[in-house]
């Protein structure tokens, strides 16, 4: 028996995942770190945090299952996408890594947009400028730390910075390069235009490879630390979101998933490029090679609900941790229990300012309507429901484009929620479904290995064996009714707040 481990480093935490090679769950291991906000709409973590929970995951998984490192094929890596790492001579990380939801390079990004033109960057990269992304990070720390910019040698995103550790190889891969804003989308490859007009030098960056390719092997000093052995392979993988997409079998058109994590996404596959020319929607290369996907982005999804718990919900940490219970299950039986539109009140889910549909690094989160009857209940609701809206927006907008979505399912931590998935379903007025595995996006990166190391012939066929279909939700005619009365009100708040939130933004 063959066995594949899949990796997805995440905001909150690493989550490490050994299978056999019939995608059978053997071992599994996370390790949280914290996330650093030095000023409003700043977000950092140290890369060498994401190093140590990664090497502890595999020594774990690997000790615990007690299957033999030679044993293991291949190793897939995921993550969450566009955070920068930046290695000096010696490889040495240089600073913390700014991450996706660091909002601090509005003005790095009206310097790409005035250097590339804001049409040939859409042409390009397929996206205009946005804070998340990478160049724009590149370019702050030039402009605000040149000593820095200067002892940098190699620039790497999350997950690739974990290759380099596991294999000592410079390497990525299309779908989370497209993130860079650095990538010819279509073409797949670095644009020689787009870093000759930033002046970015290419010997920075790393090799490209497709999501399944092989890209290096463990290194000797690495499988003696792990028990992984010096003939793992490393496949190229996939951001977070491309890798969630292998690891609910979203690989053909017609079908999306719906993830909330700390971000919230609507992603749906696309075997053609396909670009929102308001730049509202992403369009990524995918992890199956030669195809794309679309997808919305809403910054505080899981952020929220996990903002609201930690400020909030001590009563309901207590009680979890005496029941042996979930705290997020508590607090979704009890917003399950508020009726729709949580007693008249409404929350926008801004905390980390907004990508779609709103682009706006400025907005900030508003509960409104909050009255004397509202309890802590309605708010769980109310912060629930917010973050649907938000993710109902990104769904409206691949509709308008014309992106078919026959099939629906649901991941990510909130995507087990089963409030959640009906808050949904409602909103969307069509089935959301789960699959049987948790593991999303470790599962994702496993398949992309097992066809990088040999076991299967492509990443659908992996996907047929891997990717079973469990739970369908369908939408309550009662809740859809009622629903378009709240969404309408959420939608307009954010026009009556724009010009206030630029001047809250300018104290
Ligand atoms: C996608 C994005 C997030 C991160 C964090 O563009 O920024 O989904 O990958 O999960």
């Amino acid at each position: 028996m063959k066995y594949l481990i899949g990796i997805d480093i995440g905001t909150s935490a690493t989550k490490t995942v050994l299978f056999d090679e019939a995608f059978q769950v053997v071992a599994s291991s996370s390790q949280e770190y914290p996330m650093y906000q030095p000023h409003n709409g700043w977000a950092e973590q140290r890369a060498e945090d994401w190093r140590d929970a990664v090497l502890k995951t595999i020594k774990d998984v690997v000790s615990t299952s007690g299957v033999q490192g030679g044993d293991i094929s291949g190793v897939g890596l995921s993550g969450q996408m566009h955070g920068l790492v930046m290695l000096d001579e010696q490889n040495e990380v240089i600073r913390p890594s700014i991450i996706w939801c660091d909002q601090r390079t509005a003005k790095e990004c009206e310097e790409i947009t005035q250097k590339v033109g804001a049409q040939r960057l859409i042409e390009i990269t397929a996206n205009p400028a946005l804070t998340g992304f990478t160049a724009s990070k590149i370019l702050w720390v030039r402009n605000n730390e040149p000593e820095n910019y200067a002892k940098c040698r190699h620039i790497l995103l999350p997950k690739d910075y974990i290759r380099f550790i596991l294999t000592g190889e410079y390497a990525t891969e299309v779908s989370d390069a497209s993130g860079m804003q650095l990538l010819d989308v279509p073409k797949r490859q670095w644009s020689a235009e787009v870093l000759e007009k930033l002046d970015i030098d290419p010997s920075l960056l790393a090799k490209v490879y497709e999501s399944p390719e092989v890209t290096g092997a463990i290194l000797p000093e690495v499988a003696k630390e792990t028990g992984l052995s010096e003939k793992t392979v490393v496949v190229g993988g996939a951001g977070d979101n491309a890798a969630a997409a292998v690891g609910t079998g979203i690989v053909q058109d017609g079908r999306a998933f719906t993830t909330i994590g700390t971000s919230g996404v609507v992603y749906a596959h696309s075997s053609k490029v396909t670009i929102d020319p308001k730049g509202r929607v992403h369009t990524f290369c995918c992890a199956v090679p030669g195809c794309w996907h679309v997808m919305g982005v809403t910054q505080g999804a899981g952020l929220s609900l996990k903002w609201f718990r930690d400020q909030f919900c001590q009563d309901y940490v207590e009680q979890a941790k005496k029941q042996g219970a979930n705290v997020y299950d508590l607090m979704g039986k009890d917003a399950a229990g508020v009726p729709v539109g949580s007693h008249k009140l409404i929350y926008l889910p801004y905390l980390m300012g907004e990508r779609t549909p709103h682009l706006d690094p400025d907005c900030r989160g508003v509960f409104f309507g909050l009255s004397a009857i509202h309890t802590k209940k309605d708010m769980i609701r109310a912060v629930m429901e917010g973050v649907s809206f938000s993710l109902k927006n990104c769904a409206d907008i691949l509709d308008g484009m014309g992106v078919t979505i026959d099939e629906m399912m649901a991941c990510g931590g909130g995507g087990t929620s089963p409030v959640w998935r009906q808050m949904l379903a409602d909103l969307y007025g069509c089935d959301v479904k789960t699959i049987v595995s948790q593991e999303g996006p470790a599962l994702g990166v496993a398949i992309l290995a097992a066809v990088g190391a040999g076991l299967y012939s492509d990443v659908p066929a992996a996907c047929a064996k891997a990717v079973k279909t469990d739970q369908s939700c369908p939408p309550i005619p009662e809740n859809q009714r009622e629903y378009p009365k709240y969404y309408e009100i959420y939608n307009d708040l954010y026009g009556c707040l724009k010009e206030e939130y630029k001047k809250l933004a300018g104290i």
